[in-house]
């Protein structure tokens, strides 16, 4: 969350996910001035995960922290890219200002979800 470019925002978002072995990824949002390429700080950690080789679906839980005192729920692309990445198991876990948690499977945020299994030619990880 520290690390979070959010020049128009300002708004600060960190995102922990760890894997089955216990290895965290972590990620902060990346913002850019065409707004619609900005990063969320989910993605930034899927995606760094990936790029080191963790396998696909091999994550057990991400948090999600900002600058609101509240929870800060996934936004609708992240949730996508967890469900093709994380898949519908995947604990994600707001923590809010007073460390206190909502904890929800994906499938309860992204109910009947696309799934990369729908495409003809899906070979399974
Ligand atoms: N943002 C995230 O990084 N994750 C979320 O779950 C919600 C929104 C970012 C995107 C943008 O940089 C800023 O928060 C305001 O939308």
């Amino acid at each position: 969350m520290t690390r979070a470019y959010v020049p128009y925002s300002r708004f600060h978002v960190g995102a922990a996910l760890e894997s089955t072995d216990g290895t965290i990824y972590d990620g902060c949002n990346i913002e850019n001035s065409g707004f619609s390429l900005t990063n969320c700080a989910e993605r930034t950690a899927f995606f760094k995960a990936i790029s080191e080789g963790a396998p696909l679906r091999s994550f057990a839980r991400i948090v999600i922290v900002s600058d609101d005192p509240g929870f800060t729920a996934p936004c609708g692309a992240c949730r996508q890219v967890m469900q093709d990445l994380g898949g519908p198991e995947l604990e994600i876990i707001m923590a809010n200002a007073k460390d206190e948690l909502r904890i929800l499977p994906l499938r309860a945020l992204l109910p009947m979800a696309f799934d990369p299994s729908a495409l003809p030619g899906h070979h399974p990880a």
